[in-house]
């Protein structure tokens, strides 16, 4: 992708909290991409702006997700299955929420069907480079998370970062530390593997600077065929993440 001219970039869970970001960025950097979205519903696609360039499929559906894919160079994948908290939990009297997932929304049909049906239509359709968002944690089967409304979440998402690993389409796994809701580019961002990160202080980052990465995998090759960690040191200590070239050349990892 060394070329000048723009390449076409779908971003998927586009009006997700950090699929919003990616897909606004594109938007706004039209010189190097021409962006296009996929939602779940309609409502999602209202959310987002209602543009043309935005695809509504169910990614269960595999042939749903064709049409989106084609005339693509990159796709991004932030969709998730996301887990519903129980109604009735108060937290004035302590202990802790319980959680679900809907009928049919499990991580196995969401982490796993609909991840994997994705890497499929991108690759037949010629895609040229994939970045998936995943999770720390996922080397533990244990985690926490995997318990949550027994959805074995983390380990769902591996298994399709597996796949897409091995599907010979360049890729980039980013598996983010805790998701914060605040401001981006004003943090020194730190990558590692393994969940080595989990055992020290620095374990969030902003869904914006998530976002940020993903757009940045499409420009360098130094993102290729590697998988990483990645959080970011506390707002003020350290210097805030400009280099992104270098930034990946710190990941070593193929997964
Ligand atoms: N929360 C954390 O602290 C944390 C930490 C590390 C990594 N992560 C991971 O980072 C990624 C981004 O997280 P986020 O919080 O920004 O995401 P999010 O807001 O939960 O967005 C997920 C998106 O996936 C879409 N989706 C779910 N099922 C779908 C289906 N069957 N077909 C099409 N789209 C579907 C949802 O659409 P609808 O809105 O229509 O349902 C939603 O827009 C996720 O993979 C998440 O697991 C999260």
């Amino acid at each position: 992708m060394a070329d000048s001219s723009p390449i076409t970039v779908l971003v998927t869970g586009a009006a997700g909290r950090t699929g919003q970001i990616v897909y606004r960025k594109l938007k706004e950097r039209r010189d190097k991409f021409v962006a296009r979205g996929l939602v779940r519903t309609e409502e999602s696609k209202e959310k987002i702006g209602g543009a043309d360039d935005v695809f509504v499929a169910d990614i269960r559906d595999a042939e749903k997700i064709v049409p989106a894919v084609q005339g693509v160079d990159a796709l991004i994948i932030l969709t998730s299955a996301v887990p519903k908290m129980k109604p009735g939990f108060d937290p004035s009297k302590g202990g802790r929420p319980e959680f679900y997932y809907e009928d049919g929304l499990y991580p196995e049909q969401v982490d796993w069907i609909g991840q994997k049906n994705q890497i499929d239509a991108a690759k037949a359709a010629g895609v040229r480079h994939i970045v998936q968002v995943g999770s720390m944690g996922g080397t533990n089967p244990n985690h926490p998370l995997n318990s949550l409304g027994n959805g074995n979440i983390l380990v769902w998402k591996r298994k399709a970062e597996q796949y897409l690993a091995d599907s010979g389409v360049p890729y980039t796994i980013i598996r983010a530390g805790g998701l914060q809701d605040k401001d981006g580019g004003v943090r020194e961002l730190i990558v590692g593997k393994d969940d080595e990160l989990l055992q020290t202080d620095t374990k969030t980052i902003t869904r914006a600077d998530v976002a940020e990465v993903c757009i940045q995998a499409l420009q360098f090759e130094e993102a290729k065929f590697k998988a990483f960690d990645i959080a970011s040191k506390p707002e003020g200590t350290g210097t805030p993440t400009r280099d992104f070239k270098e930034l990946f050349l710190k990941c070593t990892a193929r997964f």
